[in-house]
Order: C-alpha cells, then structure tokens, then sequence
C-alpha cells in the first residue's frame, strides 16, 4: 500500500474483477493514471484481451486499452490475485433471475477469492449494480476469508452509459462514493481526483439505492413521455413539441424524454425488476414501476399494430427493419426492442430484413431464419411494403432516401425513434408515420 488520501502515486495497483462493459472502462480510463489488472474469468474473452482485441463495441474503448497497455499501465488476467492492490474495483455482471431480482453469485464467488489473498489496507469498491445490503454482505464473506487482513468495503456505482462510456465515465455528473469509513471514502475520492468530477458521500445502502433510484426514474421519464406520445397521437399533437415546451422547465429537463418504442438493454429492463423485487421483499408494491414497465411492454404492442393497420395487414408483407442494437453506438442486443419487434412482425406473417450498421451476422441470427440479415441498408428496402426504423443510428439521418423511395415497393416509413426528418421524406412521397406525432 503506497499513499494516504491525497498522495495517490502513479504506483498506486488497482484491480478490476471482470472485463464486462463497466470493467473495460473503469480500467481503461483508471490505467491512464494508475497500474491496473483486469482479472476476467472467461478464457475466450482473457485470450482476446492478451492479444489485443478489444471484445465490445464500444467508441474510443479500443483505442484507450491500447494506450494503457503500451504505457504499461495496464494488464489482464485470469485467476484474481489481489494481494499488494489499493483497491479492488468489483465490475461483475448481476443479471436478473426467474423472479426478477438481481443474481449475486459472481459477486460473492469473488469476494471469496478477494478474501483469499486480500492485503490489509485493501479498499474493495463495489462497482456492479447491487441490491441494498449486498456491500455488507461481500464485507462479511471477505472477511471470513481474509485471516485478519484489515480491509473496507465501499460502495461506487457505476452510471455509464453504452456507446458514450468513456465519456460519461471521465465526465460523470457526480460519483456517489458510499462507505462507513471516512477514510476509506477519502482515499477513493482521492482516485478520483484525477477527474476533477463532483463526488458524493453517504453510507453504503443509500449508495447501492441511489443506483436503483436513477435508473428507475430515468425509465419512468420514458414511459411517461411515452404515454403522453400516445395521447397527442390521438389528439392530434406532437409530442416532441410537448417535451421540448415541458423540458424548458429545468425541474423537468429535456433528456429522456425522447418517446418512441421504449427502453431496453441490460440495464433498465433489469434494475427495474430489481427494484421492483426488492420492494415486495420488504411488503411494499411499487405500483409506480409496475405501470413503467407495464407501458414499456405495451409501446411495442401499439407500434406493431400501427403498421399492421397502416399496411391493411401483416401476412405476406416484405419489411425493411434497420437498426438491431439496443441503442447507437454499441453492438449489444440485450433486451433490445429490435429483437421483440422482429418476432411479433414474423410471428404475424412478415418476411424481415434487417439491416444494423455494426450488430454482425452472428448476433443477429439469434432473430432466427425467418429473417435475413443485409449488408447495406439499400439491400434491405428492395421490395418492401415499409421501412421500419428502430434504432436511432445517426447514418440512418443521412441515406439517400430518394433512392430508397425508388426501391421500395410501397413509400411507407414507420420511425419508431422520430429521428427522420419528416417533411423532406413526405416530399419525396413516403407517407411517413413516428410515435405520438
Ligand atoms: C443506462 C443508464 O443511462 C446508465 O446511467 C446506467 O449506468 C446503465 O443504464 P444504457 O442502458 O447504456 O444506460 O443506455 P441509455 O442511454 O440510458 O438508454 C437506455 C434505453 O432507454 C435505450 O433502449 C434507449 O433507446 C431508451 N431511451 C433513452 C428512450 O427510449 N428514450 C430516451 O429519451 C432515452
């Protein structure tokens, strides 16, 4: 161990457990200041790192993993052996189980190993999104292990957005820094410093909440603004307009408050439930969260109706759908609304072909054989009685759509996103259809 709360060292040793989206960053930007070992369990995804290979899709990532290990600062490996390290930042994934609460068995299997060879004066920081008491709960296991090595474990939930990660993670909008031990909470905002970032301190349960909490009201922005995209659909309003007029209100705030076929990937969907399960384990219905997710599920619903009716009809349809990601920028397909949509459209007779700017053919064959996959958006219009945009990708705002009018069988645009720009579109003769406007 090598410094105290304000004499952070180049030498300070971080190790991050588990090479998932939030543990590439954390040790990407970290390894920029910092040596840092990423310890990743899976062989295959080990193996790619040592040789280079950056295993996401995720802007800029590459890139800074690169620079780290050139600079030395950076390393990867398997079996975690934390002994000598500062900190140790806990990045595993916490999916969801049958029940919808949160799956904890990759967080105390290392907290075991932790234990195993844990140095006294070790910070261990609890990065994945946990349920509240699951920071006490690794303390207790570490400590079962560690033979008397003085150690604190502290909660920093990580906010990071995918396909804006690195930025969100060097420029967050404060880090929350959750610890019983005013110094153990010191020295990791020291780590932060470099950052130059807000930082907020509480105890170790608000923290684990506070996570839950902000991603469960950046979901209930979306379904609200989605509900009232569905009444001024009907009433003949735009509701980007209205969002733009609400979010003016600095209380309120314009962001995600962009209506369309509503949230997906591996965060919302999941924490959601999560938040919701640990409600009803303490006798609480969170009925607020109930009609999230409830108008989240039924946006689709409504959307694959819209073009079922517009269309007089799905069977037999030929269906452009572009965009597969859950959102830009990333090619992750966890939870995505693509997956779900492209199913109720074969389902109900449709022949799709899909078209996402990074997400490849392997990913995309889990929509299964009914759908063809094409290499360029053009390909994917030829004949179709409709394009459907479903992820918001920026090179869908800049494609010839003259051309694409010209190959299409019948000029009908469904944005599910409302990126497109309506009025060039309706003329060159699309009829064009967006959600809530
Ligand atoms: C989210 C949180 O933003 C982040 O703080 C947390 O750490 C992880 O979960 P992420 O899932 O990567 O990040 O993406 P985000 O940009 O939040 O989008 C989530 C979903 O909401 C996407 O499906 C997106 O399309 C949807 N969304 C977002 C909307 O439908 N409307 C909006 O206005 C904003």
């Amino acid at each position: 161990m090598n410094e105290t709360a304000n004499t952070l060292s180049p030498t300070t040793r971080i190790a991050v457990v588990g090479g998932g989206y939030v543990g590439l960053v954390t040790a990407a930007v970290f390894a920029r200041h910092y040596a840092v070992t990423t310890f990743e369990k899976s062989r295959a995804r080990l193996d790619q790192l040592q040789a280079g290979v950056c295993p996401i899709y995720e802007p800029g990532l590459p890139e800074l993993l690169q620079e780290g290990v050139e600079s030395g600062r950076l390393s990867f490996a398997g079996p975690l052996s934390v002994a000598q390290h500062d900190f140790v930042f806990l990045c595993v994934g916490t999916p969801s189980n049958q029940g919808g609460a949160a799956k904890l068995e990759a967080i105390f299997e290392a907290a075991q190993a932790i234990g195993g060879n844990i140095s006294s004066g070790t910070i261990v920081v609890v990065k994945s999104t946990v349920p509240v008491g699951t920071c006490d709960r690794v303390e207790r296991i570490i400590a079962s292990q560690a033979g008397g090595a003085s150690f604190h474990v502290v909660a920093n939930p990580e906010f990071l957005r995918e396909g804006s990660a690195i930025d969100d993670c060097e420029h967050p909008d404060r880090v929350v820094i959750g610890a019983r031990d005013a110094e153990a909470a010191d020295r990791l905002a020291a780590l932060y410093r470099k950052l130059d970032v807000p930082i907020f301190v509480c105890d170790t349960r608000t923290a684990e909440l506070i996570k839950y909490a902000a991603n469960a009201f950046l979901a209930t922005k979306i379904s609200f603004i989605n509900e009232i995209a569905n009444i001024a659909e009907a009433l003949d309003v735009d509701v980007t307009e209205v969002a733009t007029g609400i979010g003016l209100d600095h209380r309120i705030g314009r962001e995600f408050m962009s209506p369309g076929l509503g949230y997906g990937g591996s965060c919302f969907p999941k924490d959601v439930q999560a938040l919701r399960h640990m409600a009803r384990s303490n006798r609480y219905r969170f009925r607020l969260l109930e009609a999230v997710t409830a108008v989240n599920r039924q946006q689709r619903v409504r959307f694959v109706q819209k073009v079922e009716r517009v269309l007089g009809g799905l069977q037999g349809t030929a269906l452009a759908v572009y965009g597969l990601a859950f959102k830009p920028n990333t090619n992750d397909m966890r939870k995505s609304v693509s997956v779900d949509l492209v199913r109720r459209f074969v389902r109900a007779g449709s022949e799709v072909r899909a078209y996402d700017p990074v997400v490849c053919d392997k990913a995309a064959r889990a929509l299964g054989p009914e759908v063809r996959i094409c290499g360029d958006p053009y390909e994917a219009v030829v004949g179709a009685d409709a394009l459907v945009l479903v992820t918001e990708w920026d090179q869908f705002l800049h494609l010839d759509y003259s051309r694409i009018r010209e190959l299409t069988r019948r000029p009908i645009v469904f944005d599910g996103r409302n990126v497109l720009d309506r009025a060039l579109l309706e003329g060159l003769g699309f009829a064009y259809y967006g959600v809530g406007r």
